[in-house]
This record gives C-alpha cells, structure tokens and sequence, in this order.
C-alpha cells in the first residue's frame, strides 16, 4: 500500500508542477530547462546529451496585432525569425512553408491571440517546414485542424488552447523529433493529439478531454506519453496501427505518469473512422502497435476498461492491411494504479470474462494474439486474455528519459517534383487510402472515376461538394496552391498501393 500512494502522491506532484510550471519540466528523471522562449532545448540530468527542436529564434522579429494577417508576416519572415502574435481576432489559415519559424502568440493580462475558424476554415496553422515552433495561440471553431504538420522535423508545439477545431487538434505527421507539450485540447471529432507516422516524439503534460480520442499514436516509432491528463473523453490515450498507410509499424511506445480518468464521452466521430469503433470508456486502448510500454498510470473511473489491447481482427472499422502486422505484440504492463474502470462494460468483455469464468469488473483486456507480451504483477488487477503474459522482466522505463535527439534531425528538404508526393502523403492520404474506405473513399475508386482528368480533380478538392450519402463532406483544400493542388491531383492518379 506505502507504494501505491507513494505513486499516487509523486504523480499528482508530477502533474502539478506540470501544469504550475508552465513551461518547465518537472521531475527528477527529466532534466532541466535551459532556453528562452524561443528555443526549447531539453537537458538530461548530468548534462550529457542536450536535445533541441523548434525555431532557433535567431533572425528578426515581425509583430502581428489585431486586424494584421499572420500569413502576411510568415511570407516576409526568412529563415531564424519569429512572428509574434498579439492578443486579438484572426480568421484565416496559415501556412508555413519555411525552415526555422517561431510562430509565437503573446500573452497580456490573460488575453489571447485567437484564431477563429468560425466553424468555416479548415486549418488554422499547416506547416511543412523544419524547425517550427507554434506556440502561446487560442484556436478555435475551425473544421478541420488547429495545427497540422506535414513532413516538418524538429517541431515544437507548446502552450496552446485548442477549443473544436473538427477532426483533429494537434496532427503532426511524418515528422521526426518533435515536442508536444502543455497544451490544452477539448472537443475534438477524432483525436486531439495525433502523432501520424513519426519518429522520435514526446507528448509531455498536456491536458485532453471532452474528445473522441484524447492521445494518439500512430504508425510510429519511439514515442514517449507522459505526465498527461487525459479525462473525459471517449478513449484515453490510443498507440496504433491504423492500416492502408503508407507507414506500416508503431513500435517502442512508452506511456507513463499519465491521469487517465472518466474518459466516458459518448463517441461522436465521424461514422465509419476508426475512432468511431472506440467503446466509450476506454483507458488506454493499443491496437497492433508493438513493444508499448504501460507504466505509473493512474487509471479510473473508465467504465468499458481500463487498458484494451487488442489485434486489428477484434477491432471495429478496421480493414486488415496484407502490408501490416496486425497483432499487439512484446505489451509490457508494469506497474500502474488502476481501480473503478469496466464496471458498466459492453457485452463483448462481459462474454469473454464470463469464458474465462473471471469474477469482478476487467481492469485489462487483451484480445487476439499477443507474443513476448509481459505484465509485472498479475494478481493485481482483474485481467481477461492475459493467461500468455508472463511476469515483465524489468519494472521500470525511468533510465529513458526521452526519444528526442540530441541534435536536431536533418532538415528534411523537398524536391519540386516531390510535391505532389508530400501533399499526397501528408494532406490526402490522412483521409483517403488507396484500397481501403477510411474518412474519404479509396484513391482506388478515385483513379478509375478520374482517369486522365488531374483537372478535374482539382477543381473538386477546391469547392467540394457533397457526393456520397456514407461518407461526410470533403473539407476543401483551397489553402494549398493551385500548383501544389494540381500536383496532389497527378500524384494521387499514378500512386500505385
Ligand atoms: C479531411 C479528410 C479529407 C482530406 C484531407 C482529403 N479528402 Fe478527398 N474526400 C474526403 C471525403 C469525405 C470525400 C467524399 C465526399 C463525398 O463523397 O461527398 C472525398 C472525396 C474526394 C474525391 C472524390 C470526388 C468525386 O467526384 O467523387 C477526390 C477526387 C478527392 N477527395 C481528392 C482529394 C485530394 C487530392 C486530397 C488532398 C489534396 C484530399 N482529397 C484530401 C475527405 C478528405
């Protein structure tokens, strides 16, 4: 018992020094701060390796106050410079195609720099560039993202309210070493924090709920999720394989010190998403992604389960992908807090425990198989599918400190004829897969109804219009330039799987 609250009591410090800090990190095992507020840099305990990420801060300033358009400053700012944003009303999208950008609000007296989407705009802050900082922004009622990267290294995204931006909040995608922390999302359709085929991330002290999904990661590699509060939504904190992506594993996944409570919401994605199958009152829920590390959680009062994992057969709205390994594989469970979850669960658990002739309401499920999978003590909680668990031979992922690098990660450079490959890959391909249905309908389908007609295409994705009664409205992607629309639109007609 003197253990358990000794974990609850360290968490809670966790969390609160999290959340008073502000920009700090707190915990012995996580270094200290160094850096103004330009440039995070994250230094581990004796000073031996020194990791960075965003914008370097070092060129001129541009302020932007209210009435002023942020893009209008991001298309004068060169490389190093910082765009400060100054309380006031924005309603645009901003699109940030440089290297090295701090896009940076500025807070006076508790009032903010809002972007407001007006539930018409799509995005408000698209990046493509390395080494971009977004921070210190309030944005809000937009439909599709608030802050969505698309092929940038070296991000970081910090201290941001995110209130209904439609499906995703915060979406970096195929990014690597980058920096999620002390933000604050709520109402999000799909997941508000959505690591999409990256590497080589952390998601550090940042406060989810009232969305489908609060913490996602997906198709990528070493990853760590910790000291979050993620309450009230419909899942907690996901670790995915979602498959038709061009990305095919997650691997090496540590979600520890997290609050994992309540998370109750009825689900209101988008019909047909994945997401859309996550049982309201789910924890932690891994599916497919291996080597995922479960440790010094607190988890309760989720009343489907507390931890789910399970294979892409078990998993609603899921089409296998012949390219993806489907099984949850090396799931090591070390020591978590978890009381009062699954006590108002679905059939399914119901049906499987009454199986296995197991009495009480199921803290973990696991469900299909699951190989060199571990859990450290199995008497502690009421488990179903666990019987091939055996006992993890380590208790502890403290020694890792972060997967971020110790030097940023080489500025990832993109070819002219590379556009429409990275437009493809980093807008289209979030919605669409070539054989399978995800939000969008199969590039499959596409390519036979616009054979040789790129055109057409792009006249489409500028003002969508509603085709299809099972799918919902495509968001137009008119923020994108005519050039790099009509690439997407070549691109999408040749790409073969
Ligand atoms: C946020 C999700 C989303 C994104 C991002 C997205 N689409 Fe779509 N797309 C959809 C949905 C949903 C539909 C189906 C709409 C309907 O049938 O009413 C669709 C339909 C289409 C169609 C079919 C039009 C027709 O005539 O049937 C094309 C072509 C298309 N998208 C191209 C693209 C391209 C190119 C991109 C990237 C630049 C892209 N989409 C990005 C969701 C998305």
């Amino acid at each position: 018992m003197g253990k358990k609250l000794g974990l609850v009591s360290a968490a809670i410090a966790l969390l609160v020094a999290g959340v008073i800090g502000g920009m700090k990190f707190a915990g012995d095992n996580r270094g200290t701060v160094i850096g103004d507020s330009s440039r995070y840099r994250v230094e581990t305990t004796g000073g031996a390796l020194t990791r960075s990420v965003g914008g370097s801060g070092a060129g001129a300033v541009h302020e932007v106050r209210n009435g002023d358009s942020i893009q209008a400053a991001v298309a004068v700012a060169q490389s190093g410079d910082v765009i400060k944003i100054f309380p006031g009303m924005y309603h645009e999208t901003v699109y940030i195609d440089k290297d090295d950008i701090v896009l940076s609000g500025v807070v006076i007296d508790d009032a903010w720099p809002v972007m407001e989407g007006a539930s018409k705009l799509n995005d408000a802050v698209l990046y493509s560039g390395n080494d971009i900082t977004v921070e210190n922004l309030q944005i809000q009622h937009y439909k599709g993202n608030a802050i969505m990267g698309q092929a940038g290294n070296n991000f970081l995204i910090r201290n941001n309210r995110i209130i209904d931006t439609g499906v995703y909040g915060i979406f970096p995608e195929f990014g690597t070493n980058g920096l999620v922390t002390h933000n604050v999302l709520s109402g999000i359709e799909d997941a508000a924090i959505y690591v999409g085929m990256c590497d080589n991330i952390h998601v550090s002290h940042n406060e989810v709920f009232n969305n489908v999904a609060g913490i996602e990661i997906e198709n990528s590699r070493h990853s760590i999720v910790e000291s979050n509060y993620a309450h009230d939504n419909t899942g907690g904190i996901l670790v995915f394989i979602t498959p038709g992506l061009p990305i095919k594993t997650t691997f090496d996944t540590i979600v520890r010190n997290n609050f994992i409570v309540n998370n109750n919401t009825p689900n209101f994605g988008i019909p047909g998403s994945t997401v859309a199958g996550i049982p309201a009152g789910t924890g932690i829920l891994n599916m497919a992604g291996d080597q995922t590390t479960i440790e010094g959680n607190i988890i309760t009062g989720n009343q489907v389960i507390g931890i789910l994992i399970t294979d892409h057969m078990n998993a609603p709205n899921v089409t296998l992908d012949p390219d993806a390994d489907p099984n949850s594989d090396e799931i090591s469970i070390l020591d978590n807090m978890m009381w009062n979850n699954g006590y108002n669960t679905i059939p399914e658990i119901t049906a499987l425990k009454t199986l296995e002739l197991v009495d009480g309401d199921v803290q973990i499920l696991n469900i299909g198989n699951s190989s060199n999978s571990c859990i450290l003590d199995h008497d502690k909680y009421v488990t179903v599918g666990l019987k091939d668990f055996g006992t993890c031979g380590f208790t502890t992922t403290a020694a890792v400190t972060t997967y971020l690098l110790e030097e940023p990660a080489e500025r990832r450079e993109i070819a002219a004829e590379d556009m429409g490959k990275r437009a493809y890959y980093g807008v289209c391909a979030g919605c669409h897969s070539y054989s399978i249905k995800m939000v969008g309908p199969p590039t499959q389908i596409i390519q036979a109804l616009y054979a040789d007609n790129p055109q057409g295409i792009v006249d489409y994705i500028t003002s969508p219009t509603k085709k299809r009664d099972d799918y919902p409205e495509m968001p137009p992607q008119n923020y994108l330039s005519e050039e790099v629309r009509m690439a997407a639109a070549q691109f999408m007609l040749q790409v073969k799987k």
